[in-house]
């Protein structure tokens, strides 16, 4: 997607395949300089009949030329003079269903009339119009192609340089959310752990970061056995994938690290059959890192970045680790696994623990695909986050608050710790059930960050399935923590600069 910025004299008007894009303020005048007085009267008959007054997150689409363009999208700025992010987003995603009907490839934005948050109303643009046709014929009528030039009309293009940078970059990162869709909806047979460190390989290669993969071999020489525990009942091999992005020996590293279990039957704790087939997206988190990842690719900002995915399939076999089986972890502790179904803290566990000792990283975030408990307690609306240190939840809000990814904080209280205790080992992989089961998740892996400065989202609700968010379609991984990991760096370079 090209972004760019006109005048309003500069700008073509007869552009026959573009949509005029106008911001609407509930009770002020409509003074759009991209309109025509037909285009405005239609506009005010619009307002007058109460069809479309400009309420918040609220957009209508007129399927009319207008001085020769297409349509126009009228988009509900509120009464606010600072409209909610969030609101522009899914505003852009209901007008996706009329920019394909309309065989739209151009918008050209009023950028003038209003101050509004128009790289929100690109998020909206780019990941609501994401679709995921490797396995399924699209219809034959469908219209395949996709707004792939954005025009920004200003009375002056100098004084939107900013505004089009900012909707450039928001238009990258929302396509690196959608290649984590990508890994995400592909097919547990084609999405293996070698296939992740594959994808991790390419990015590497393409934007010139750093690659390492340790393969079971070496994990066992490293004494991984809570990871290999996992994969052992399967015939993919597991994986360590390591990308990384050194900028400077006086900069911070921060870390991201994303589960990649890549099928979670269960193990020998089976899963129910009925909804298994959505285990495939059991490695959200390693898709979530894997593009963040690929944002620092392309952005290369002025501090360290290290991303860890521990890959492995969870499966049945005669050779799958069993429940009561006891395996010692790379910082030594012993785990007793009395439920092979919570499996993504027994990768996460050998990959954080390793990425402490190996690397000392100033902070850490991970990212996974924990608990059912997250859904119970927050639908899929919210990731649950632990957090070791008030500072980086802070950090992770405030990211959160700028890409619409919503957080909530869980505690970390001594009890909850306490529930984690083995009977035979230092730790079991399960506490009571039913009982603050995300927390208990974060409890565990607390044990494997020592000192450093950590926190732990929980994004089984998010990572797929929430209804009614029109820029995502229920059907598709989310891609969720791309656009927040992303900001997330980009605000600590920031921070610096
Ligand atoms: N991958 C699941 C968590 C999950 C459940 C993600 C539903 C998305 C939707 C995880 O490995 C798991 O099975 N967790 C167990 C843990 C329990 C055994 C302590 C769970 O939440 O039921
Ligand atoms: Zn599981
Ligand atoms: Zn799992």
């Amino acid at each position: 997607m090209e972004i760019h910025a006109t005048t309003p004299s500069d700008w073509k008007k007869a552009d026959t395949a573009a949509a005029l894009v106008i911001p609407l303020r509930e009770d002020s005048a409509l003074n759009s300089p991209l309109l025509s007085d037909a285009g405005r009267a239609l506009v005010g008959a619009v307002r007058d009949r109460k069809v479309f007054c400009g309420k918040p997150g609220d957009s209508y689409a007129l399927p009319i030329a207008d001085d020769g363009a297409r349509a126009i999208i009228l988009i509900g700025l509120g009464p606010d003079a600072d409209p909610d992010k969030e609101k522009i987003r899914r505003a852009a995603g209901k007008a996706i269903d009329c920019l394909r009907s309309h065989r739209i490839t151009r918008l050209v934005i009023d950028c003038e009339s209003h101050r509004w948050p128009v790289q929100s109303f690109i998020d909206g643009i780019v990941l609501g119009q994401y679709r995921y046709d490797r396995y399924k014929k699209p219809k034959p009528d469908a219209f395949a192609e996709e707004i792939d030039d954005v025009v920004l009309v200003g009375a002056s293009a100098f004084a939107l340089v900013d505004e089009v940078s900012a909707c450039n970059h928001a238009a990258r990162v929302c396509a690196n959310a959608n290649w984590a869709r990508d890994l995400g909806n592909a097919a547990s047979n084609d999405m293996t752990p070698a296939q992740l460190a594959f994808e991790a390989q390419t990015i590497a290669e393409k934007y010139k970061l750093e690659y390492d993969c340790l393969d079971a071999g070496r994990m066992a020489e490293l004494g991984m056995n809570a990871l290999l525990g996992v994969a052992r009942g399967s015939k993919e091999p597991p994986k360590l994938i390591i990308i990384s992005h050194h900028a400077s020996h006086d900069a911070p590293t921060l870390a991201m690290v994303g589960k990649g279990i890549t099928f979670d039957t269960g193990g020998i704790s089976i899963k129910p059959s009925d909804s298994m087939h959505e285990m495939k997206y059991d490695m959200c988190g390693a898709a979530a890192v894997l593009g963040a990842m690929k944002t620092v690719g392309q952005t290369k900002p002025t501090i360290n970045v290290l991303c860890v995915v521990p890959a492995a399939e969870n499966c049945v076999d005669g050779n799958a680790q069993k429940p009561g089986d006891i395996v010692r972890a790379y910082n030594g502790k012993t785990i007793e696994v009395h439920n092979t179904d919570a499996e993504g803290r027994m990768v996460l566990c050998d990959a954080l623990a390793y990425l402490v000792d190996h690397y000392a990283p100033n902070k850490i975030v991970d990212v996974a695909t924990l608990t059912g408990g997250v859904i119970v307690a927050l639908g899929h609306y919210a990731a649950g986050v632990m957090a070791t240190d008030d500072a980086l939840y802070a950090e992770i809000e405030a990211a959160s608050k700028v890409t619409g990814e919503r957080v909530w904080r869980f505690p970390l209280w001594e009890d909850y710790s306490a529930m984690m205790e083995g009977e035979h080992a230092d730790l079991c992989n399960i506490g009571p059930s039913r009982q603050a089961s995300a927390i208990q998740g974060g409890c565990f892996l607390k044990e494997f960050v020592g000192d450093t400065p950590w926190a732990h989202l929980d994004i089984a609700g998010t990572a797929w399935g929430a209804k009614g968010i029109s820029y995502l379609d229920t059907k598709f991984a989310s891609g969720y923590g791309v656009r927040l990991l992303s900001e997330w760096i980009r605000a600590e370079a920031d921070s610096r600069a």
